[in-house]
């Protein structure tokens, strides 16, 4: 007789179907490996515009009446089979709050969409009703696992009703809260016992990810790192208090990669492959095509001259302002080159691109989202540049290790548990992997970078740098058992 945990993954976005950042990652990396590991899996996420684009084989299973604000929606349960992926998925159809243009949260014009409260509560409530079986279709969850404050309210609600599963909640980034209003609260008829300073009440508003934290089975987060700094006031964004009352709950389990998407020697958005054993030509041609990309030149000085990489929404929390301080010193005094990809704020945008111009030989800048061009930054740069202020866990610092593409990486969260620094003891112990710096300042990123740049000219330190990262796992296989621990000890497995 088999144990089999049934497993409800709740995720606002999903690779490849949406995908703003890493939470689209983990939303299709982690669910794939709990399957592989056992758990009987279903993702469930809204069915936005662009998702219900992208799949075929859609199958109705049914529609629950859900309550959104001052109004109730049919909402549509849809199933979906994708070639992507090795179990079904869910759809939450409710076409009035996802049948939309562009991004998940923001309206063309940057701005949230006015009615996110409403959109995912109807996402939360639906879920909740999904995990129960409302529909009759002989699935009932055991656990469900609900991601970062889009799916907040899930453990709320789900404490409302009596026998519903155990839920773990995972904060991929405290510094999005989900905070509305109180005419949102009672718009939205949300219990009103909710609204203590202990429930969900956050400086007269409420907050989707208090809720998430305040009534989870268990709580998550995305590096052992992390799970310590947000229960301090610098990184609790007012929820470090919340986080400490909730600590005996809160673990930090480190995401993984996909290692079959980011592989270098199989990349389907490379032309040149290679590995760690076999670096040349490919890593060198990836250079040159990244170059070529950007109109750059790649005679033997160009492609001498070291590239720094850099992928990212461009936010805050990536430390771009350390890099927009940095990058007239390191234009001056060194020989490198640099090519960065992202969207985001428009301050930094614009001064990105005013580098760009008065640069073209030494920045390549593309302002958008492109996957396949980040494919190629990390597999044609030399080293990648992530110098985020804090970081829950970050992805691209493990790509690029994977891709023989040593990340310098400030010291706070998943950087922290990920990259070694390239100091002296660490390389002769012979785990250094990238740079590591420690105080948070332009001068302290300057003299990081040229630390770097001293090592990528001595060959022989450098290739033993590359391999040590090519050669490390970050499969989520160990993570997924963390997890799976996690769902066995808060969740009754049934016998099937
Ligand atoms: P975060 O989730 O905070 O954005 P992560 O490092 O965890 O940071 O994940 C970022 C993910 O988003 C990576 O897969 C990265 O390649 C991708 N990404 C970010 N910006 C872009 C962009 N402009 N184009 C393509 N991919 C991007
Ligand atoms: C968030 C974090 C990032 C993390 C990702 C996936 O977007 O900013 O550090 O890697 O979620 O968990």
């Amino acid at each position: 007789m088999s144990v089999t945990t049934r497993v409800l993954f709740a995720a606002s976005e999903v690779y490849p179907l949406v995908k703003t950042g890493g939470l689209g990652d983990v939303g299709y990396s982690l669910p794939h490996a709990l399957y592989r590991a056992g758990a009987d899996v279903r993702v469930v996420l809204p069915a936005y515009r662009t998702v219900l684009a992208q799949v075929e084989n859609i199958r109705i299973l049914g529609w629950i009446d859900v309550r959104g604000a001052k109004r109730t929606h049919s909402v549509r349960i849809l199933e979906v089979h994708h070639a992507e992926f090795e179990f079904p998925l869910w759809l939450v159809d409710c076409q009035v709050l996802f049948d939309r243009p562009g991004n998940p949260y923001l309206q063309p014009d940057g701005q949230d969409w006015i009615d996110n409260a409403e959109r995912f509560t109807v996402f939360a409530r639906a879920i909740t009703e999904l995990a129960r079986d409302v529909l009759g279709i002989n699935w009932r969850a055991d656990v469900v696992h609900a991601n970062d404050w889009q799916t907040g309210l899930v453990p709320a609600l789900l404490k409302e009703q009596p026998h519903s599963p155990k839920c773990i909640f995972t904060i991929h980034n405290m510094a999005y809260g989900g905070h509305f209003s109180m005419v949102d609260f009672n718009r939205l008829a949300l219990p009103r016992h909710w609204w203590t300073h202990e429930g969900v009440e956050f400086y007269g508003g409420f907050s989707m990810l208090k809720a998430g934290i305040v009534y989870a089975d268990e709580v998550t987060t995305v590096s052992p790192t992390y799970a310590r700094e947000i229960c301090t006031p610098e990184f609790g964004y007012g929820l470090h208090g919340v986080l400490q009352v909730a600590r005996h709950k809160l673990h930090g389990i480190l995401n993984g990669i996909d290692e079959e998407v980011w592989d270098p020697a199989t990349d389907v958005y490379l032309s040149a492959h290679y590995s760690a054993n076999r670096r040349q030509p490919g890593k060198a041609l990836n250079k040159q095509a990244l170059l070529n990309r950007f109109g750059m030149d790649t005679d033997d000085t160009a492609m001498q001259a070291p590239l720094l990489g850099m992928v990212s929404r461009l936010v805050e929390q990536k430390g771009l302002d350390l890099v927009l301080a940095a990058l007239p010193h390191l234009l001056s005094h060194t020989d490198a080159r640099f090519i960065i990809i992202g969207n985001g704020e428009s301050k930094y945008e614009s001064g990105l691109r005013d580098f760009a111009v008065e640069y073209p030989d030494r920045i390549g800048v593309f302002i958008g989202y492109d996957e396949s061009l980040a494919h190629l930054v990390e597999a044609g740069a030399d080293m990648f540049l992530m110098p985020s202020r804090f970081e829950p866990c970050g992805l691209n610092q493990m790509y690029s290790l994977r891709y023989g593409t040593p990340p310098v990486v400030y010291r706070t969260g998943g950087l922290a548990d990920t990259v070694i620094d390239a100091n002296s003891e660490h390389q002769l112990q012979g785990i250094a992997n990238g740079f590591v710096f420690g105080e948070f300042d332009a001068a302290t990123l300057i003299d990081t970078i040229e630390r770097a740049i001293a090592c990528y000219a001595q060959p022989r330190l450098w290739q033993a740098l590359l391999r040590t990262g090519m050669k490390q796992t970050f499969s989520w296989e160990h993570s997924a058992q963390s997890y799976l621990a996690l769902y066995r000890a808060t969740s009754n497995n049934r016998e099937r």
